[in-house]
């Protein structure tokens, strides 16, 4: 079965509007964790509005599947990262005035310092992801790189209107896990998936993970964390 992280952003979204300490992001992820979620991904972005330093130093230790840290290619973001000792680090582009991560990383662009980066977070015994758009190019850069996965940005899939779009967009993601697996890639994915886009993504098969937040924490908004995480489980089980 194809396995499900959990990103518990939005919870630290709604403890940030208020400046309080509820609620509690590392709650959810313990919530999620029992109702069966395979792992938990925070993103600690550089300007904290979201996930703060003190949720992923206990997330490191309260997290009994696996933790994710989704973060920039910056030198203080891999300090951190050394520091605690994620499973894994899935390094995404960072932009200050994005509500979201817009587009995949440069792989391509950023190769050189890639490198070095990946071979140290590695010999920390931190597997190593980078977060791409489904193109062909980064893809090989990525192996090239040394990267142990990829996670593959499924955003403009899930933002296509026309079912045309749609279609070809997830013709472009099944390329993508076909040929990243070939180069011996494990092979993730996520953004923008929900209860109702997320089936067609499962049926391409091939995927590890998906990694999914802001569905997942406005349905927990409405039923339940608990209930949200099963229901998504539930799709993912075909
Ligand atoms: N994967 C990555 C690399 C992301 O940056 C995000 C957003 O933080 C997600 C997955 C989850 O996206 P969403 O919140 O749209 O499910």
């Amino acid at each position: 079965m194809i396995k499900l992280g959990v990103n518990v952003d939005h919870i630290a979204t709604v403890r940030e509007a208020r400046g309080i300490s509820e609620p509690d992001p590392v709650a959810a992820a313990a919530i999620a964790e029992l109702a069966g979620a395979h792992g938990i991904t925070v993103h600690l972005r550089e300007d904290r509005r979201h996930i703060q330093d003190r949720d992923v130093e206990i997330l490191r230790q309260t997290v009994k599947t696996r933790l994710n840290l989704e973060m920039a290619l910056t030198e203080e973001m891999i300090a951190i990262a050394l520091k605690i000792i994620p499973d894994s680090v899935t390094l995404v582009p960072e932009g200050r005035h994005e509500l979201t991560t817009e587009g995949g990383l440069d792989v391509i662009q950023l190769q050189r310092v890639l490198k070095g980066k990946i071979a140290l977070l590695q010999q920390a015994g931190i597997v190593v992801s980078l977060f791409i758009e489904p193109d062909l190019d980064q893809i090989r850069t990525a192996h090239k790189v040394g990267a142990d996965y990829i996670e593959i940005h499924t955003g403009t899939y899930c933002d296509a209107t026309s079912r045309v779009v749609k279609r070809q967009q997830l013709q472009r993601i099944e390329l993508a896990i076909s040929a990243a697996k070939k180069l011996g890639l494990g092979v993730n994915a996520g953004h923008g998936l929900d209860y109702r886009n997320v089936a067609d993504v499962v049926a391409l098969g091939g995927i590890e993970e998906l990694n999914i937040g802001h569905s997942i924490v406005a349905r927990a908004v409405m039923v339940g964390m608990d209930q949200a995480v099963r229901e998504m489980l539930a799709l993912l089980k075909g």
